[in-house]
């Protein structure tokens, strides 16, 4: 099968727009194929060989941020509380598994979103769905909803200066150890919080005195106050993922260099479509969502078609079957997966099988879900001798009421308070942090 970065265009596709003015679309397309890259060929490359070691069982993937980016929330405090989440998370695993956590957000280009109806209908009025900003409006009237190519084209520049923002924090002094351990202890504090965690931060305070006491400190020892955050997002929208992939002058590969790792959503994973056929041809790091109908020979026609170099690091399969599932459907696949000798990263994603309407109409997802799913995620694997490789989570840095239950105890009656998702319903910081604390205990144990 013969692969040029259009080719997906002669395939079926699912979940496009359909922009009213055709010259309009070709014009941002060529713009955007002249705007540099977003990552580089060789951070790409980076990131899959964390992957490998992830694979091997030698690391911890923390995937996470919005479901969607939005332009109207679009400012430093939201990225920069998004880093602060992401790291403390990683250094409450990290010291509880005693592995490397690599660091990937759902950030700077996670803008387009698959939909479950066309339309919308609210009030007897119906519209067309919203997208993601970077197809459409939010805004519930006729003319937001009208895909503009434009969009692209802001999505690109928003991505560009979050992702200016990212590497900043990541090497200027945001990341380092002690402060990020500063954050955690301020939250194991809170009274709801069980006093193992607060004993798994007292020990993160005295390992960190002993290593200060032996001379490693974060101004002599640089991993201590940098790290490498890694980006990623749902490839939905090829028109602009075709414009952003290019071809790498080291290797003369072809890396889709708007986010270091693409993934292909549950909705658009169909092995003879557009979107698999796509991400086939670029050596990026790829993610496929797996959910409750997938069967093991769908999986492996997935692994053959995106990894038939069975390459480690290059697969991750993100499983989102539901707390009440997964442990019916997922044990097959992972054996028979095996069997096969494919080399794959499994991680989880506990939010897409959780989502429930409540009587008071909020899409939301409870936390003892989101957790049993993990929980069960982890014991299956241990049963069957693979390896848990990460998590994959729709989080946010702000104190958001659109999840159910964790701590703070947030009911159906609070959600309206602080709802401010523009898709799915997103962990709020301590939701993010407390899950965390929870998944320490069984990433020790695996
Ligand atoms: C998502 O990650 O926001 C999403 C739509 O997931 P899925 O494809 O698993 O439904
Ligand atoms: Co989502």
């Amino acid at each position: 099968m013969s692969w040029s970065r259009e080719s997906w265009r002669e395939y079926k596709i699912l979940q496009q727009p359909t922009y009213p003015d055709a010259t309009e679309l070709k014009s941002v397309e060529t713009k955007l194929k002249g705007l540099p890259p977003l990552v580089f060929a060789g951070e790409a490359r980076n990131l899959k060989a964390e992957l490998a070691k992830v694979c091997e069982g030698k690391a911890f993937l923390l995937q996470g941020g919005d479901c969607a980016e939005s332009f109207a929330n679009f400012n430093a405090n939201n990225i920069r509380d998004m880093f602060k989440v992401l790291l403390q998370m990683a250094i409450v695993l990290t010291f509880a598994g005693g592995c490397p956590v690599v660091k990937l957000g759902r950030v700077a280009g996670q803008f387009a979103k698959p939909r479950s109806s066309d339309f919308e209908e609210v009030g007897g009025v119906k519209l067309p769905s919203y997208r993601g900003d970077i197809i459409n409006g939010f805004e519930f009237s006729a003319s937001a909803r009208v895909p503009d190519p434009k969009r692209m084209i802001e999505a690109y520049y928003q991505s560009a200066s979050t992702m200016n923002l990212l590497r900043a924090f990541s090497r200027g002094g945001l990341a380092d150890l002690h402060q990020v351990h500063k954050w955690n202890l301020g939250f194991v504090k809170k009274p709801e919080i069980s006093e193992k965690y607060a004993k798994l931060a007292d020990e993160l305070t005295k390992t960190l005195s002993f290593m200060e006491a032996c001379g490693i400190t974060s101004q002599n020892t640089p991993t201590l106050n940098q790290t490498a955050v890694y980006t990623s997002h749902e490839a939905l929208l090829l028109p602009y993922e075709e414009a952003m992939t290019r071809q790498d002058s080291l290797t003369n590969d072809w890396y889709d260099c708007s986010a270091h790792m693409l993934w292909i959503g549950e909705r658009t994973r169909g092995v003879n479509d557009a979107h698999v056929h796509f991400l086939s041809g670029v050596k990026n790091a790829l993610g496929v969502k797996i959910g409750p109908t997938a069967t093991a020979e769908d999986v492996i026609a997935l692994a053959n078609r995106l990894n038939p170099a069975n390459e480690t690091g290059r697969l991750n399969v993100i499983i989102r079957m539901g707390a009440e599932k997964i442990e019916k459907i997922l044990p097959k696949i992972l054996r028979e997966l095996k069997r096969e000798g494919l080399n794959i990263l499994y991680s989880i994603d506990p939010m897409h099988g959780n989502t429930v309407k409540t009587s008071n109409n909020y899409k939301t997802r409870e936390f003892d879900k989101i957790m049993s799913e993990v929980r069960s995620f982890f014991e299956i694997h241990r049963a069957e001798g693979t390896h848990a490789g990460g998590v994959h989570l729709e989080m946010t840095g702000q104190d958001v009421t659109e999840c159910t239950g964790g701590a703070s105890k947030i009911t159906e009656q609070n959600l309206k308070q602080r709802y401010e998702t523009q898709c799915d319903p997103r962990l709020n910081a301590d939701q993010a942090l407390e899950l965390a604390f929870l998944m320490a205990d069984l990433l020790k144990k695996a």
